[in-house]
């Protein structure tokens, strides 16, 4: 199979963690006898060191003309002044809406060897299978005017504006993927205070109607927080506005015991794809070594089942995390009492060695049979 993917590593900890996810797919398309060509771009604050822009037309380009996009992470404290009216993130939040990725995946299911390592206790993360579907081109992220108003620019405004279309859309995609797992699906808004979120209920109802085989529930936004540690094994999908899945996004990470541990799917209505961890750029450990490169490498994973539709190779990735947890292996990140804490580029080698054990065995199996 031949496939052009875009390489954003991005700032911080991306580029650290991006080299993890482009050796895992080396491996892989070595393997499987795959022609995967990587193409790297600059995005976020590495971008704008280098053009004065966080998304350079030649990045754009670079991914409209690409089968899948991957991405690192944006940001960091050397392009915060707020004062800066250009910031690193925007070159993501660009990047997502001309493209048109509209539904973020944030899949979210407890791994066993890493049950100690939450917060939370066992009986309550162990049985966690969930999917966050997060609104990703609308909102308050993209609301008009964004501004500072007044003669002292004492006012600040954004807008949560959504449209009907962009709302069924991603609804759809919901319901869609709750059909292909236990069938529920958990609409969160705050419709009793927002007329978006009305608006947005209103269209649930209605798309709901075309799946009577899916169950549908509202819940507002401040108690799913709330539901989220409480009883987290509730909930299979969970659609909602851009802000509220971000917020919920990395609460429900910490089931996982790490923001690290998160891959992200961000999709449209064709195979096109952008996949990225969940974590950001965490600058305080950037150079260090010390990054988990698992939630790209996942993320890696979901590229090749979603936009490729590699789902064998996708499953050897995720065995490989498996298998390599599951010997007590991890990052600074977790935080295990009995496991072996190891650096990011050990992480990558041992991910590297499980998927080639598992590629021998493969081998030795066949070559019997
Ligand atoms: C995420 C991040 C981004 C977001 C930032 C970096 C703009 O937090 O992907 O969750 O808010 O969407
Ligand atoms: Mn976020």
């Amino acid at each position: 199979m031949n496939k052009r993917i875009a390489v954003l590593p991005g700032d911080g900890i991306g580029p650290e963690v991006m080299s993890g996810a482009v050796r895992v797919l080396q491996e892989i398309s070595d393997c499987f006898h795959h022609n995967f060509i990587f193409e790297e771009g600059l995005i976020g604050g590495s971008a704008i060191d280098e053009y004065g822009n966080p998304l350079p037309e030649s990045t754009l380009n670079l991914c409209k003309e690409s089968d899948a996009i991957l991405l690192g992470a944006v940001g960091g404290p050397k392009w915060d002044s707020i004062s800066q009216s250009i910031r690193p993130e925007q070159g993501l939040l660009k990047l997502r809406k001309e493209m048109g990725l509209f539904a973020n995946l944030r899949p979210v299911s407890a791994f066993q060897p890493l049950i100690h390592a939450s917060t939370l206790k066992k009986e309550v993360v162990e049985n966690v299978d969930l999917l966050i579907v997060r609104e990703l081109t609308g909102g308050l992220y993209f609301g008009e005017p964004s501004e500072r108003r007044g003669e002292n620019k004492e006012t600040a405004i954004d807008t949560l504006v959504y449209h009907l279309h962009e709302i069924e859309r991603v609804v759809e995609k919901a319901f869609q993927l709750a059909r292909k797992r236990r069938k529920k699906v958990t609409s969160v808004d705050k419709a009793n205070v927002l007329e978006s979120s009305r608006m947005w209920r209103e269209v649930v109802n209605q798309v709901a109607k075309k799946y009577p085989d899916v169950i549908v529930e509202h819940m507002l936004v401040d108690s799913t927080a709330m539901q989220l540690i409480y009883r987290p094994e509730q909930f299979d999908v969970i659609v909602t506005e851009n802000l509220f899945g971000d917020i919920l996004s990395d609460e429900a990470s910490m089931i996982t015991g790490s923001l690290g541990m998160l891959p992200s799917a961000s999709l449209r209505s064709d195979l096109v794809g952008l996949y990225e961890p969940v974590h950001g750029s965490a600058p305080d450990i950037a150079g260090k070594n010390q990054a988990n490169p698992l939630g790209m490498i996942l993320s890696a994973a979901l590229m090749l089942k979603y936009s490729f539709g590699l789902d064998k190779e996708a499953n050897i990735i995720e065995e490989a995390v498996m298998n390599t947890l599951n010997e007590g292996y991890h990052t600074g990140d977790l935080n295990l009492e009995h496991g072996k804490q190891i650096g990011t580029s050990e992480m990558i080698n041992k991910i590297i060695d499980s998927i080639n054990e598992n590629q021998a065995i493969t081998g030795i199996l066949t070559a019997y049979i």
